[in-house]
């Protein structure tokens, strides 16, 4: 790597460092932000290793190409092992053996009320051990109008809900939705950070590289339904901030994408995984939040979303400049939902949160 070329956003770089990626390693490609980022890298002269759990996805990438070129790597970020062979082979095939650029971009999200939202199903309890049944009262406020009435109860955390149909069939999202956004985060910023530690600093900020990681507006703006995704986007904010000090000392950037809306799969893909049909049941304790809840599945795919295209680009020249930001806020309502979390009172954000998603 370290030859010249051509930065959308300020002209001719030399590669390595934070003056302009000469590869990058992006997480999560068969879609949406991943995707729309390799295409971008790659016609900066960027050369991307796109990463998916099937790189037959990624095909398309790789034939699109760019200046750069795209190579697609199988690697599933719940899969540590995946990961290492990943990186070990992008840094084979790199320019110079530098993975100046890791974007840990994979992730899924997830929607419904926590309460019926279980982990996996652990082996059924013996008869003597099942929990007494709770007091036959609402474990929340319904909203006005009639109130069917509530013949179950929500299964215990942690205990699997007796048959896999019904109103409180077992969601795995939770913690499908950790394993990925959160330990697989983690996992591609270790990896990346582990090559990054062994190359020389390079280019005008005397950077050995630039991690970045696609978090969310949700680490900060609490939006019912979605507990878990925004517990995890707010671990991923405490992620950077974290290893971003660890790292500094030793010329490795992070940065974390304060994401808004951007058009993509995602909300399909969480809704393939779980339709939300159980809250159509009327004796589902949320049902009469059925509708609220399938309205907010789609928030993030509403008119004010920006096209993957636009994010990609305003991200792609935020972490190809000499000084990347420790914080690239994009992407539809981000600046906004920033303002929003970060001046107002909690009570008040509470308060519009509820308004807005049916509490
Ligand atoms: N779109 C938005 O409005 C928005 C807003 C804030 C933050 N984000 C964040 O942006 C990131 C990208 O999401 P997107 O909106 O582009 O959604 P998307 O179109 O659904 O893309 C998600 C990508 O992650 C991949 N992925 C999921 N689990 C994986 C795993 N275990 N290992 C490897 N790859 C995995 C998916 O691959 P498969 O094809 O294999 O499933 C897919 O390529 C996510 O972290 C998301 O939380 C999105």
């Amino acid at each position: 790597m370290g030859g010249e070329r051509r930065g959308r956003g300020g002209g001719a770089r030399r590669g390595g460092g934070g003056g302009g990626a000469g590869a990058a390693v992006v997480t999560g490609c068969s879609s949406g932000i991943g995707a729309a980022l390799c295409g971008e890298l790659a016609r900066r002269g960027v050369r991307v290793f796109a990463l998916g759990r099937d790189p037959g996805a990624l095909r398309g990438l790789e034939a699109e190409g760019g200046a750069g070129g795209v190579v697609a790597l199988r690697a599933d970020v719940t899969d540590a092992q995946s990961l290492e062979t990943a990186f070990a082979e992008a840094a084979r095939q790199a320019p110079g053996g530098r993975i100046d650029l890791c974007v840990a971009n994979a992730g899924v999200s997830g929607c419904g009320a926590l309460a019926v939202q279980v982990r996996p199903p652990l082996p059924a309890p013996p008869p003597s051990f099942a929990p007494p049944a709770p007091p036959d009262r609402p474990p929340c406020a319904p909203p006005a109008g009639p109130r069917p009435p509530r013949r179950t109860a929500p299964p215990p955390p942690g205990r699997a809900a007796s048959s896999d149909s019904g109103p409180l069939q077992e969601h795995r999202t939770v913690q499908s939705i950790f394993d990925t956004n959160v330990t697989g985060a983690c996992a591609t910023v270790q990896v990346a950070a582990r090559h990054m530690l062994e190359q020389e600093r390079q280019g005008p900020g005397g950077l050995r590289g630039v991690i970045a990681v696609t978090g969310s507006v949700t680490s900060e703006v609490c939006m019912p339904w979605a507990a878990a995704y925004c517990a995890s986007k707010a671990a991923i904010k405490s992620l950077c901030r974290t290893s971003a000090l660890e790292l500094e000392p030793f010329g490795v950037r992070v940065t974390h994408l304060y994401t808004g809306a951007v058009k993509s799969k995602i909300a399909d893909n969480a809704l393939a995984r779980d339709p939300l049909a159980s809250y159509d049941a009327p004796d589902n304790p949320y049902h009469p939040y059925a509708a609220a809840i399938r309205g907010r599945a789609r928030v993030s795919q509403g008119r004010a979303a920006w096209t993957a295209e636009r994010y990609a680009s305003e991200v792609a020249t935020a972490l190809l400049s000499p000084r990347p930001p420790r914080e690239v806020v994009a992407g539809g309502g981000a600046r906004a939902l920033r303002l929003f979390a970060r001046t107002l009172p909690e009570r008040l954000q509470d308060w519009v949160a509820c308004r807005r998603f049916g509490l």
